[in-house]
């Protein structure tokens, strides 16, 4: 499993461009960085979203802009946007369990409507210049949901499919559902991605993980979120101290430069700290700075 594929999962607010170059400059050994959902708000695309993927923000950084849409009319205005761009790979989110999207009908919500994942397929097939991929989970309500997708799903031209064995409205809780996992396997032609609580990346937990009942072929590799918010050190051999100072250093950086006052900045160098596998006591110096000086104090351990 030499060549497994990696990917850093979004992390809507945590996995921004700069935060992905930091990482990308600093670290490495991921394959490709898929940004957090671009999605439409009162009818327009959301300018943030588009600023996160303007390639310009990506350039160099192996970049999958990611999608969330709640039928073919807002995919194909979604792909236009980041065709524009000039984008030619293209995620879609049919995952995302957060109430207010999945009632809109988007992202694990999506799996519930068969007939509008169709629409998506006939808008993929429109646009063969571009390389999609989904990301989902296995329904929303229950496993049944992702299985009769599958045959609408095997029909998109695909370079993969993420799966994260939860269901949507179990959001987080309960553990990554090794045998659904193995079922969906079973139904899906496309190479499979396997995300969802991965810690860390040894041959021992490949091999946990990818157990015999799994036919290793059809695995293309694996996602990788939270713990790699947590240690973004994991899959070099870099010192962890010195990941996160020169990763700190780039993110802190962009942040005082295009960022105005106190608070706006603070909040974005908090989303650094807070997945970060660092002592306890020093995340509580860190995150409860409401300043500037006190922040600079907090942080001051890693020019040590
Ligand atoms: C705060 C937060 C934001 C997330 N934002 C996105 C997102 O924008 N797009 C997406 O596909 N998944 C999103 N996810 C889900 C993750 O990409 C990933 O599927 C999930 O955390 C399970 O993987 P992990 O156990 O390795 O973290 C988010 C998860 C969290 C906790």
């Amino acid at each position: 499993m030499n060549d497994l594929y990696i990917a850093f999962a979004p992390l809507q607010g945590y996995t921004d461009a700069v935060y992905r170059r930091a990482h990308w400059e600093c670290v490495g050994g991921v394959d490709e960085y898929y940004t957090p959902f671009v999605r439409i708000e009162k009818g327009e695309i959301r300018k943030k979203d588009l600023r996160d993927t303007d390639p310009a923000a990506n350039e160099g950084v192996p970049t999958v802009p990611q999608v969330i849409a709640r039928d073919g009319d807002e995919f194909a205005r979604l792909c236009d946007t980041l065709q524009g761009q000039g984008w030619e790979r293209i995620d879609l989110n049919m995952g995302c369990p957060f109430p207010m999207q999945v009632k809109a009908g988007r992202g694990s919500g999506l799996l519930q409507h068969p007939e509008r994942i169709g629409e998506i397929q006939k808008e993929m097939l429109r646009r063969p210049e571009v390389a999609f991929s989904v990301k989902m989970r296995l329904g929303q309500e229950c496993e049944a949901e992702g299985l009769a997708a599958m045959p609408i799903i095997n029909e998109m031209p695909l370079v993969h499919v993420t799966l994260h064995p939860r269901l949507g409205k179990q959001q987080y809780k309960g553990i990554a559902n090794q045998e659904a996992f193995a079922r969906f396997m079973e139904n899906i032609t496309h190479p499979l991605i396997f995300n969802g609580d991965i810690q860390q990346l040894s041959s021992h937990s490949l091999s946990l993980l990818f157990t015999p009942s799994h036919s290793i072929e059809k695995i293309k590799g694996v996602m990788i979120g939270r713990w790699l918010l947590a240690r973004p050190w994991m899959l070099s051999d870099k010192e962890p101290h010195e990941v996160v100072r020169s990763m700190h250093a780039i993110v802190y950086r962009h942040a005082t430069e295009h960022l105005c006052g106190d608070s706006q900045i603070l909040s974005r160098l908090h989303a650094f700290w807070e997945y970060l596998d660092i002592p306890p006591k020093e995340k509580k110096v860190i995150m409860k700075a409401t300043t500037l000086r006190r922040y600079h104090e907090a942080v001051a351990f890693l020019n040590r």
